[in-house]
């Protein structure tokens, strides 16, 4: 079995170490695991794909074909958006991920609303706006009646498209910010929103057109900085599983969202496979859409891939193939007992870093990046040239902790992201990540 991975980031690697223990992976003949764009894998056993990091799909698809693999799974969205599964299955390769429409429900928030909206998913008021003149219009009535409002470009932003306005001045500046550089063309319609209060955490499964594999739920740390300060990044940091909610709150979300967002799609004749992320805001035990997201999150990949111990290459190989595989494994979670908690570490510069970064000039010992049976060191955005590991724009590493309480689990981390700092100076880490569900946990 030929199995293509797409994306380079440390939800990758994660996802590469699930496809690697996959027992179908394993007893399959001549098994291999390549990977695209180039990446340093913290396993041993992957190769990249001998083709520059910014080919085509199309080229991609073809040298794909050439080395017979027969599956992709695609990690970032914007390959989705650029209609990837598209362009695989037309060199009949299959091809794990949505296609270019169902991809909107991620690239188009307007698009994604019009969904929620026909199916009656519970989710913030909105209007989307043609014009910043209809935008200033419409943000101030909201403002107005509530206090509150947000304002989201249309497109894919990188997490930067997102404003909570909570005076004029406010909206102002995101519209100001929307007609700059980078947003500009994500910008091109804006969607204006009510403000949602509650708690946020996020829905994870393996969505296809018969079946629904619930991951887990978890809570991401998106700002920069320790108690939520700082600019948004891709996420700090995460945990699974979510104490505070209802037992039951997996099975509302599959009644209220899950079911009626399928049904819409088939509706719209828009076929889905793929990872499913649903953003959710809880007012008590009632969730919220804040967005859709077509793959999976990144920390949150690196937590669930951890703390999940069934064959994700089964089931998605089942989502491929519409195949239904062993009920046990169907719905229920294989989890240890055990609470995760990941924690990412970046270059001193993130999210701003403009130019290369420097070379890690200590040898981080081995030992400092290698598992044990509580933890794991997940690769993100680094490379390896001449015996250095040069850290990335990106987010570098993720360190994943399992223990039997999320205390224990977070300062598992914590301490290694201190050995880790001892050889690499000019890194950063929040030591919040699940500081406040701890407290909670002593509570209780
Ligand atoms: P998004 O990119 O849509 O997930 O938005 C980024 C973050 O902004 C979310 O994770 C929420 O914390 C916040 N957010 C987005 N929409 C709303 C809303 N309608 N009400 C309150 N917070 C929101
Ligand atoms: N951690 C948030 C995301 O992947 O979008």
């Amino acid at each position: 079995m030929h199995i293509l991975l797409i994306g380079n980031g440390a939800r990758e690697d994660a996802l590469a170490w699930k496809i690697l223990l996959s027992e179908t992976f394993i007893h399959s003949k001549s098994s291999r695991l390549y990977l695209w764009p180039e990446k340093f894998s913290s396993h041993e056993d992957t190769f990249n794909l001998p083709i520059e990091s910014d080919a085509s799909l199309d080229k991609v698809a073809k040298l794909a074909k050439n080395l017979n693999i027969e599956y992709v799974i695609c990690g970032p969205e914007k390959y989705l958006a650029m209609g990837a599964s598209d362009i695989f299955n037309q060199h009949n390769i299959h091809f794990f991920g949505p296609n270019k429409e169902a991809a909107k429900l991620e690239s188009s928030k307007g698009f994604a609303k019009e969904v929620m909206k026909s199916a009656h998913i519970p989710s913030a008021q909105f209007c989307k706006c043609e014009s910043m003149i209809q935008c200033r219009d419409i943000s101030n009535k909201y403002l107005k009646k509530d206090g509150r409002v947000v304002l989201k470009a249309d497109g894919l932003a990188s997490g930067k498209g997102v404003f909570i306005c909570h005076s004029k001045d406010d909206i102002e500046k995101a519209i100001e910010e929307f007609q700059k550089g980078s947003l500009k063309s994500a910008s091109r319609s804006i969607v204006v929103e009510e403000f949602l209060d509650g708690r946020e955490c996020s829905y994870f499964s393996i969505l296809g057109a018969k079946e629904n594999f619930f991951l887990g739920f978890a809570v991401d740390f998106k700002r920069l900085e320790q108690g939520d300060q700082g600019p948004n990044t891709g996420g700090m940091g995460c945990y699974t599983p979510v104490p505070w909610l209802a037992k039951n709150s997996k099975d509302i979300v599959f009644q209220k969202i899950i079911q009626p967002l399928q049904e819409e799609l088939l509706k719209r004749n828009i076929s889905y496979s793929g990872f499913l992320y649903v953003g959710l805001m809880w007012k008590g035990n009632e969730p919220f859409v804040v967005e859709f997201n077509v793959r999976l999150g990144d920390p949150e990949a690196q937590v669930l891939a951890a703390h999940d111990k069934r064959d994700w290459l089964s089931m998605i190989l089942s989502q491929i193939h519409v195949q239904s595989i062993q009920s046990d494994i169907q719905y229920n979670i294989e989890s240890t007992r055990k609470k995760t908690v990941g924690v990412v570490i970046a270059s001193k510069d993130y999210p701003y870093i403009q130019k290369e970064t420097h070379p890690i000039q200590e040898y981080i010992p081995s030992d400092c990046l290698a598992p044990n049976d509580d933890l794991r060191v997940f690769n993100g955005s680094l490379s390896y040239q001449n015996n250095q590991i040069i850290p990335g724009k990106g987010r570098v590493l993720t360190v994943v902790s399992q223990k039997n309480s999320y205390k224990e689990a977070r300062m598992n981390a914590l301490n290694r992201c201190e050995d880790i700092a001892r050889f690499w100076k000019d890194c950063r880490w929040r030591n919040d990540i699940a500081q406040l569900v701890s407290h909670e946990e002593h509570l209780n």
